[in-house]
């Protein structure tokens, strides 16, 4: 799931062919239509949807469009990779235990909409990433894997952001594994 430049999406779908990451992405849906995410989904040859919010009546109609067609796909685990849109219990039970973030900050610090803006106007010395499963309460699941990157005197939003970013294309393939060989353990 995506809405924006894709990068972490990218990031997944390498992992899964150079064999770092024993998976396969099946499906991308995006929610803002040419967006990054989904231009990427064409060069790299994967599946993609459009399921643009504005067409839908609530949030909780976009989630069950979102379940329907994760389901249709099969898929085992769902990684919300950039999707700045808040998800509601038609999707987070739907694949509960399942349902990956991965939010540029180090929870619990800097919850919701820009949290390298917020890391830098609370001049923090320390900021970083985390992937954690999805929960109701937004940006407070269980945390599985964290990254952090050191704030310079000098960093603007793009640098800091892209210092992040460098550490997020790392984190988020190895907290799928992660995920991945717990789902296998507790199915035995
Ligand atoms: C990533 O930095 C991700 O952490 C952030 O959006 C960016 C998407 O970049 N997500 C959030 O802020 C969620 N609250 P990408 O489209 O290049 O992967």
């Amino acid at each position: 799931m995506a809405s924006g430049s894709g990068t972490n999406f990218e990031a997944l779908v390498n992992a899964c062919d150079n064999g770092q990451l024993k998976a396969r992405v099946v499906q991308l849906v995006v929610n803002n239509p040419g967006c990054g995410a989904q231009s990427r989904a064409e060069r790299l040859g994967i599946p993609w949807n459009l399921l643009d919010h504005r067409s839908h009546a609530s949030r909780e109609a976009l989630d069950q469009a979102l379940v329907n067609c994760l389901r249709s796909r099969s898929v085992d685990l769902v990684v919300m990779a950039g999707w700045m849109r808040i998800v509601t219990p038609v999707l987070i039970q739907a694949f509960e235990g399942r349902l990956l973030n991965i939010h540029p900050s180090l929870l619990p610090s800097f919850k919701g909409i820009d949290a390298v803006g917020q890391a830098l106007a609370a001049g923090v010395t320390l900021a970083g990433c985390t992937v954690h499963l999805v929960c109701e309460a937004v940006d407070a699941g269980e945390i599985l894997m964290q990254a952090a990157v050191p704030v310079m005197a000098d960093d603007d939003h793009a640098s800091l952001s892209a210092r992040i970013q460098a550490q997020e294309h790392r984190l988020l393939p190895a907290a799928v594994a992660l995920l991945a060989q717990r789902l296998h353990q507790s199915q035995g």
